[in-house]
């Protein structure tokens, strides 16, 4: 191995340090040594832009019942999530949330003492069919704090942390799993961390996309590495816009907003949702409700004629609308100020307005991957049609694909996941590595992603990444968005490919090594090309509409043919398809009515 390698040596590391990360090193540092290594600072995860609060069946305000909100998992995915593993997300939930509020998570309260829930997208009691209070938040700052537990809870358990080193490789001898390679931002020095087993906790991709939610981090390595070392991606053509994203900035305003009473506008003034969702309205699942601002948009109702509707939690407005339904509750500024308060900062720092006086602008915004990593209820990695699990691979969060979010999340069901499966993972880790055998490094095994990182800071005069990942959030933004056709589909992959080929050209400014930056972006934007490529390539396949996957061409959902998960595999230059079923229960696939 050169001299310039340093090799380290773990039971188990645990790639990315949001709350699926954490919350699986909490777990597994219990009985084994486990490294986290994460490209950041732990706390600067994304898992702190979940805003609005975590599902769990709690019953704390209202009644409710864990498999109602399995229920409305399972309807909200478009039946496309796997039923078993939606059962395990929502029974967990409700221990789970417990489990954090006795860490020392600062949940909000009701009057009585209780963890604090309200309403959000897509979360009902199935009998009355109205909006149920299932959300546990701390605020609207819900992910923030459960990232700054859980990172506590993880010094407390002297977890050992590898801040800012950025994982650029899984080492995989045939079908064993041997460790992987970073670089340290500080040195840009290459470090093996050589163990048994391997977990990938490394969140999503929205930076595929112009608009997004999402943090510049969020480049989808821990997935394209995966991809790179022959484990397919599961279900890639379902990407969720989330409904409030700010106007051209696209960062997100929690749906908590209008659990809170908040309505979505019209530029003639109109409530539209009462279209669309008559029954829950702005509560109606993300899908529906981003789809139908496009569809305002596009018949001339945005805003002054613009690409943007009005979210609007004026109390006078939200008020005037409670009285109509003759709902009791009513809404002050104080009240704003207090249970939405990240929302009236990010509104007063970057629109400049103040949300208890006006309205806010908003489109919907690229927030978050339904598809991923396949891997089984425990975290493992499956690699086929016939869920074989591949030793030693574990992976959790935004990352997976496990299936609970089908063709399309519910609000909420984010932080569930990373929680729930995250704790699984860690659990399983640590009864995996005491039996498993810590199998030999390959001869040089960073050789293969350092020649790859050499060939960019070397390369002189090229194509700039900026220029390369600016066209691509174009064609993403506008080819593979809400809505899809078969020939913006094709137009997409040709670019794609054109960007691709351009790639192998492309070259940084900084020659140097330490936080070389610059190269290890122009490194992220290759993971981002060829996420968005096996997008669209699944998207392409899909001769219906789903969830998140609106087909213009193929506006109807069908099941006969396409109630089944993709994989899709890279092989040489290319990707090749597969699918499997998905794991039915207690409920048939209907027609989705809100
Ligand atoms: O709207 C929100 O607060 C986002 C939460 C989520 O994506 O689950």
């Amino acid at each position: 191995m050169p001299n310039n390698v340093h090799t380290h040596t773990f039971d188990a590391v645990i790639v990315g340090a949001g709350g699926a990360g954490l919350m699986a090193a909490l777990y597994a540092s219990r009985k084994i040594n486990v490294a986290v290594i994460s490209k950041l600072y732990p706390t600067r995860s994304h898992t702190g832009a979940a805003l609005g609060g975590i599902g769990a069946a709690l019953g704390n305000v209202e009644e409710d019942r864990w498999e109602w909100h399995a229920y409305d998992t399972v309807k909200g995915s478009d039946y496309l999530a796997d039923q078993d593993a939606v059962d395990v997300l929502c029974k967990e939930a409700v221990e789970t949330v417990i489990e954090l509020e006795h860490m020392g998570l600062p949940f909000d309260r009701t009057p009585e003492g209780k963890i604090a829930q309200r309403r959000f997208g897509g979360h009902t009691n199935p009998e009355t069919k109205k909006p149920v209070q299932r959300a546990c938040h701390a605020a609207d700052r819900t992910g923030h704090m459960i990232l700054q537990t859980l990172y506590q809870q993880c010094i407390r358990n002297k977890v050992n942390f590898f801040d800012e080193y950025h994982v650029v490789d899984l080492i995989r001898v045939d079908n064993t799993i041997r460790g992987v390679v970073a670089v340290s931002l500080a040195t840009g020095e290459f470090h093996v961390f050589h163990s048994k087993a391997v977990m990938f906790a490394t969140g999503g991709w929205g930076k595929c996309w112009e608009v997004t939610s999402n943090a510049h981090s969020l480049t989808g390595d821990g997935a394209a590495v995966c991809l790179r070392r022959g484990i397919p991606m599961e279900d890639m053509e379902f990407f969720q816009f989330h409904p409030t994203g700010i106007f051209r900035l696209g960062i997100l305003i929690t749906e908590g907003v209008r659990g809170e009473g908040g309505v979505l506008i019209n530029g003639k003034g109109e409530r539209f949702m009462e279209r669309y969702a008559p029954t829950i309205k702005d509560l109606a699942s993300r899908d529906v409700t981003s789809r139908s601002i496009y569809l305002e948009i596009m018949a001339g109702r945005g805003v002054n004629g613009r690409n943007y509707v009005h979210l609007d939690v004026r109390p006078e407005t939200v008020n005037r609308y409670f009285e109509e339904a003759g709902d009791s509750r009513r809404i002050t500024a104080q009240f704003i100020e207090e249970k939405l308060a990240e929302t009236v900062d990010q509104c007063r720092t970057y629109l400049g307005i103040d949300p208890v006086t006006e309205p806010i602008p908003i489109q919907p915004t690229a927030h978050y991957a339904m598809g991923g990593i396949p891997t089984d209820v425990d975290g493992r990695a499956v690699v086929d049609a016939q869920n074989t699990v591949l030793p030693g691979l574990y992976a959790a969060g935004e990352c997976a694909c496990v299936s609970v979010h089908g063709a399309n999340r519910l609000g909420t069901n984010s932080l569930v996941d990373l929680v729930v499966f995250g704790r699984r993972a860690g659990n399983h880790m640590a009864g995996y590595c005491p039996g498993a055998e810590l199998l030999p490094l390959p001869d040089n095994p960073a050789g293969e992603v350092m020649a790859e990182l050499e060939r960019i800071r070397n390369n002189s005069g090229g194509t700039r990444p900026y220029v390369l990942r600016d066209r691509m959030q174009k064609t993403m933004m506008a080819n593979v968005g809400v809505f899809r056709t078969e020939e913006i589909l094709n137009e997409a992959l040709e670019t794609l490919r054109e960007l691709r080929a351009q790639y192998a050209n492309v070259s940084v400014d900084d020659k140097g090594q330490r936080f070389n930056t610059d190269l290890l972006e122009a490194w992220e934007l290759g993971c981002l090309l060829e996420l968005a490529e096996v997008t669209a390539v699944a998207a392409q396949a899909r001769t219906e509409s789903r969830g998140g996957h609106a087909r213009d061409d193929y506006p109807e959902r069908n099941d006969e043919q396409w109630l089944k998960h993709s994989l899709c595999f890279k092989e040489g230059d290319g990707y090749r398809l597969d699918y499997k079923p998905v794991v039915l229960g207690r409920y048939e696939p209907q027609k989705r009515v809100y």
